[in-house]
């Protein structure tokens, strides 16, 4: 079992990490807001928006349009994501939009006769598709809380996806890279491939099809992808692929405003992304845990700072594969999750010189409660903070775009836990708290996050990387806050990993020195795995807030920029 856990988590990292050379890490300065994503191109269009004198809530949604047309690895219009809001007056909210079970999803969907898992049901068919939320979460955002129209911040990316962009060398391959699994769907092939053949660096990407959904959106609003033309197309794909979503699904579908889950570490203030996100609680969890240590003295990636966090990580995660899962269908015991007090208790048993064995962490029990992948983060000049994860699961989701309106569709299904205890792409484990029901959230981990102090924000960051979104997030905010670290050097230090099952450490290349990985296994650590592939854990795009003005900071581990208007 544990051989399968670490080959998930694995293999998860070929596909996600494979890309071009890193850049020297540099943060950006502005004055007036900043904008930093994935994609050069869709920094632009939210710096852009700010100079034009919107919010940084108009800026994060024309953004999340644009990296649909300009990222579309991981931005989206059929997928979902979570918006964690801070206004300049302190109010803090969260758009949930992450998408649903459909109406004729069944509990053991992905399983056999035998009751085996059917691999890659869950990841790469039409079965693997939720009903998707973006389109309506972003709109909704926009209406309650941006000052500009749905026009204006749909323009930029229907003129994008028309009118194309030349595709950049880190795009060229990554796109060869899909290709294999893509060529079965001639309307995926038709779009990211040349003719059949790869495309190359320096050629225009058209998609006018994504344009002219794009532009239903703009003139219809939700009833542009929800109803008429776009959904038709949609079930269409489903009927002839065999997938489930059916209108109903689509007429149903809402995004969800949730209060944000709340922390503090050391005088700051966490505000974070609750259920059905694992994020925001075990970010929380976690801080809990190690708050009442010193991490600053042990120093950054020494033995000790990594075993603290990594033994902190082993009892979070275990008790997310039990306790987490869509608060609207299972009793999420939020409150307690995120108690210091409960956080002393479960790190009760820690050794300071000796690991513990995954086998032996159970997750904490407490009698129920009642029933409560790419980031880019945004501030304006009046200091309203958006951080903002959104995804189609792997890699260009399902890799199906569905027939006629240029759309990629999501493999968020897999994100449910398909049968108890069996891992799901990224090795992570699920009981009942995250099986599958009909109109049910599939559990996260994106951790969109701000931090404040004395009432002002100091930090929005978040980042892709499944299982691994939560202690990237960790990793950036205690670099900020123990280490004293700048903005470049939080988002650009190396980084490891601990998910409790696969019993493992993984960490960047050079990431802990052989000092360090010595007195780590002397203290009885399993798996330390150096992670050898392409550019690193999480892409970290963050902003930070200086006397002088915003710091923004592109993860260098992958293309990117961080933009002021
Ligand atoms: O919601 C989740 O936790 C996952 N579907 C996120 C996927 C992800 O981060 C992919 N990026 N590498």
């Amino acid at each position: 079992m544990k051989a399968t856990c670490k080959a998930h988590l694995f293999v998860l990292i070929l596909i996600t990490s494979f890309r071009a050379e890193a850049i020297a890490p540099e943060a950006v300065f502005g004055e007036s807001g900043m904008v930093a994503t994935r994609s050069a191109l869709a920094s632009q269009v939210g710096a852009d928006i700010l100079a034009k004198g919107g919010n940084a809530i108009d800026a994060a949604v024309a953004t999340g349009f644009a990296l649909a047309v300009t990222y579309p690895s991981a931005g989206n219009l059929a997928g979902g994501g979570f918006m964690v809001i801070r206004l300049a007056d302190g109010t803090i909210i969260a758009n949930d939009h992450r998408e649903r079970a459909p109406l004729a999803a069944t509990r053991n969907m992905y399983l056999d006769k035998d009751g085996n898992v059917v691999p890659e049901l869950s990841t790469h068919s039409h079965l693997a598709v939720g009903v998707p939320g973006t389109v309506d979460g972003l709109l909704d955002v926009l209406e309650k809380y941006g000052t500009m129209s749905r026009r204006e911040v749909l323009a930029p990316a229907t003129l994008l996806a028309r009118r194309g962009f030349p595709i950049d060398l880190d795009m060229a391959r990554d796109l060869e890279a899909q290709l294999p699994r893509m060529s079965k769907y001639p309307a995926s092939m038709a779009i990211f491939s040349h003719d059949g053949k790869p495309w190359k660096r320096g050629d225009v990407l058209r998609q006018k099809d994504l344009a002219a959904t794009l532009e239903r959106i703009r003139a219809k609003g939700r009833d542009g992808f929800y109803k008429g033309q776009t959904a038709e197309l949609l079930v269409a794909e489903m009927q002839a692929g065999g997938g489930l979503i059916a209108q109903q699904d689509l007429d149903e579908y809402q995004s969800v405003w949730r209060e944000p889950v709340t922390g503090t570490y050391r005088d700051h203030q966490i505000i974070s992304m609750p259920p059905p996100s694992s994020g925001g609680v075990l970010l929380i969890q976690l801080l809990n845990m190690l708050e009442p240590y010193d991490l600053k003295a042990m120093g950054f990636g020494s033995a000790d700072a990594v075993h603290h966090m990594v033994e902190a990580e082993r009892r979070a995660y275990a008790d997310r594969a039990e306790h987490l899962g869509d608060p609207d269908f299972f009793p999420v015991p939020i409150t307690k999750l995120i108690d210091k007090n409960y956080a002393l208790a479960r790190f009760a048993d820690f050794a300071p010189d000796k690991s513990s064995r995954s086998t032996d962490i159970r997750p904490g029990s407490f009698p129920a409660e009642s029933p409560d992948t790419t980031h880019a983060s945004f501030i304006d000049k009046a200091g309203n903070a958006v951080a903002y994860t959104t995804t189609l699961n792997l890699s260009y989701g399902s890799k199906i775009v569905a027939s006629g309106t240029g759309m990629l569709l999501n493999n968020e299904m897999d994100d449910f836990s398909a049968k108890p205890d069996t891992p799901n792409a990224y090795g992570l484990l699920g009981r009942e708290a995250n099986a599958i029901q009909p109109r049910k959230r599939m559990l996260s981990s994106m951790t969109p996050t701000i931090v404040a102090k004395d009432g002002k924000v100091v930090l929005v960051t978040g980042s892709p990387g499944g299982s691994t979104i939560i202690t990237t997030t960790l990793q950036v905010i205690v670099n900020v806050i123990d280490h004293g670290m700048d903005l470049s050097a939080a988002v650009a230090s190396p980084r490891f990993h601990h998910q409790w099952q696969p019993d493992a450490i993984i960490f960047e290349k050079n990431g802990l020195s052989p000092d360090t990985v010595k007195v780590l296994n002397q203290r009885g650590h399993q798996g330390l795995t150096p992670w050898a592939y392409g550019r690193g854990i999480g892409d970290a795009n963050s902003v930070m807030v200086l006397p002088e003005g915003f710091a923004g900071m592109a993860d260098p581990r992958n293309p990117g920029a961080a933009l002021a208007p």
